[in-house]
């Protein structure tokens, strides 16, 4: 299955999509990040552009590239630069889903030289980033807006949670519980929880089945 009913249900659509993870820099040659990939958003991108939408995609750094005429990517490193791209796009969009993996901290000052092992024990201050979504969420308008949550415990409960305090139509849930799920797989499983709280949970799937379920899920919302 491709879409929805006849035609492209996501035509004249803008979407925009942040994927993979962010790098923030200890030093020239260091830097925190995660195990994102960068996939989900990739296949996100993707099935949106083959569903008729004009694509964003604001990629954090991901070995994974991407070749369509409605796609425009958008390399980014750290979760300022995400930051300031996403919130430069959304006004003009129409969906955006925020698939991307932000480091929660970088550090507080990046040290200008490599740092030397110099001592026994090395404190690095770090700093909390923005939150992307939380403030997309407090600049939405028309947009329909779509969080990814990642739990290990008390997983709707605080999927829903993320829901309500940043603001969103929905919620894609995916707990790294679920064996075969999550960094580095090529499978996902996953619910969708929107703002009424209407809960559907999904079988294991590849990501790229995986983006098409959730498209079908903002799809059918969008036209309701
Ligand atoms: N997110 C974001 N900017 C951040 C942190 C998170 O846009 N600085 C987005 C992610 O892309 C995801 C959602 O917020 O769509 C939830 O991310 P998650 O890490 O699950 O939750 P946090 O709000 O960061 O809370 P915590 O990590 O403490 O659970
Ligand atoms: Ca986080």
């Amino acid at each position: 299955m491709q879409h929805l009913g006849e035609g492209l249900p996501l035509q004249g659509k803008k979407i925009l999509i942040t994927a993979g993870p962010t790098y923030e820099a200890i030093d020239p040659v260091r830097f925190i990040g995660n195990h994102s990939t960068g996939l989900m958003g990739y296949e996100l991108a993707r099935k949106a552009a083959n569903l008729g939408a004009t694509v964003f995609l604001i990629s954090g750094p991901s070995h994974l590239s991407i070749q369509h005429s409605s796609v425009s990517l958008i390399k980014v490193t750290t979760a300022e630069e995400m930051f300031n791209e996403a919130h430069a796009l959304f006004p003009d969009m129409d969906i955006a889903v925020c698939a991307a993996a932000v480091a929660d901290y970088r550090p507080k000052n990046m040290a200008n030289q490599k740092i030397k092992k110099n001592t026994e024990e090395l404190i690095i201050p770090l700093i909390k980033n923005k939150d992307i979504l939380f403030s997309l969420g407090e600049r939405k308008e028309k947009q329909f807006l779509v969080g990814f949550a990642l739990e290990t415990e008390n997983e709707v409960e605080n999927a829903i949670g993320k829901l309500k305090k940043k603001n969103l139509d929905a919620i894609v849930l995916n707990s790294l519980n679920d064996s075969g799920a999550g960094f580095g797989k090529i499978t996902n499983k996953i619910s969708f929880i929107d703002k009424k709280l209407e809960i559907k949970t999904f079988e294991l799937k590849t990501k790229a089945e995986v983006a098409l379920d959730i498209l079908n899920e903002i799809t059918s919302r969008i036209h309701a």
